[in-house]
């Protein structure tokens, strides 16, 4: 066969290799050790001087063509290759996990969540306390006297321990110290909520020993009764996305406020489940006064200086009214059944945009 025949066939079969496997079993044939190819550059040894100069670059370059040819069809090869695995192996980062996600948000996170981004978008901050609290924070420092029923064993859990000098030590009742740790520690103007768990020794269908609350406190120069009423008007239309939420300021009495004032809101029947809105009737929700100025005062504020308002509220209660649970006990009862009903997908972050309830 002549080196040009030669040359045909093996272009033909480099060609028809469907296959890296094919084509290097081509390769084998054409430039193995025992290959054609191989075979005629041995033969070049045989060969008399005239002949070995006549044939000796033929074969060469039969050699380099069948060569390159073959390099060039790998190279193709390897790239359909590529293209059929990039095709078939394609991963949509924008769907859904095939494996739906078992977790889920409890709805005192959620609601929590909530209620940051609203107080957010009215200028407030986060502050935060110590559960475990001293007694001056808990109670003194918020003109709660030594005699005061909320002092008494029934309702606070006192630590064993004593605190820094031999202060007693309590499971904070309520998240009003965060207004004494927040005036202490920052000049006003002040604008915080503090939501937190709070710790008092009773346990029914609305009360545990552990709930949590969420505290408001601004302090400035010239903050009034009308600024309270107003923040706590938008924050709960807001909060439970009615604009027919209607309040109603009780006079009422907290030691740390005065005057104090316990807020209802109004609610109404509807397809046989009362929700909040109109004013068939009235539920309270949260506690609410003018900071007392011998409150100002024991943080080290010049009260004829500085005034403001205080709010505290049940989160759990409030995530019971907007949700629809009926009782609190559940909340921390664990049960996964109960978690799958009430909870929330770890997507449904609440925004003022996209509707703060999932
Ligand atoms: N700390 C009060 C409570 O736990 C609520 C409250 C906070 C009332 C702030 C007035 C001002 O009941």
């Amino acid at each position: 066969m002549s080196v040009q025949q030669l040359q045909a066939r093996f272009d033909q079969e480099i060609a028809a290799a469907a296959d890296l496997a094919a084509l290097d079993g081509v390769r084998v044939a054409a430039l193995g050790k025992s290959g054609e190819i191989t075979q005629l550059l041995k033969s070049l040894g045989k060969m008399d001087a005239d002949t070995r100069t006549a044939e000796a670059p033929k074969i060469h370059s039969l050699r380099e063509a069948v060569t390159d040819a073959i390099a060039a069809k790998k190279a193709a090869l390897e790239g359909a290759e590529l293209e059929r695995r990039l095709a078939t192996e394609r991963l949509d980062l924008s769907l859904p996990s095939a494996e739906a996600p078992r977790g889920s948000i409890h709805p005192v996170s959620q609601v929590m969540d909530e209620l940051t981004e609203i107080f957010a978008d009215l200028g407030f901050s986060v502050a935060e306390g110590p559960e475990i609290e001293d007694d001056w924070h808990n109670f003194s420092a918020l003109n709660i006297p030594e005699t005061h029923p909320a002092r008494a064993m029934q309702d606070t859990f006192y630590m064993d321990e004593k605190g820094e000098d031999g202060a007693p030590m309590v499971l904070r009742t309520h998240t009003s110290p965060v207004q004494i740790r927040t005036m202490q520690k920052k000049q006003p103007p002040i604008r915080i909520i503090a939501p937190g768990r709070v710790y008092r020794s009773d346990s029914d269908a609305t009360h545990t020993p552990m709930f949590h609350q969420i505290e408001g406190l601004v302090i400035d120069k010239a903050i009034t009764l009308g600024h309270l009423k107003w923040t706590l008007e938008t924050f709960l239309k807001a909060f439970f996305e009615r604009d027919d939420v209607v309040l109603r300021m009780r006079p009422s009495y907290f030691p740390f406020t005065e005057p104090s004032a316990e807020v209802d809101v109004g609610w109404s029947m509807e397809k046989g489940r009362r929700v909040v809105g109109g004013s068939e009737g009235w539920m309270e929700v949260l506690g609410s006064g003018m900071v007392h100025p011998k409150v100002i005062a024991a943080c080290g504020l010049d009260p004829d200086e500085w005034q403001g308002f205080a709010f505290g509220t049940g989160v759990d209660r409030l995530a019971m009214l907007k949700y629809g649970m009926d009782d609190l006990r559940a909340f921390f009862d664990g049960d996964l059944r109960w978690m799958k009903h009430y909870g929330f997908r770890f997507l449904d972050v609440p925004t003022l945009s996209g509707g703060v309830g999932a």
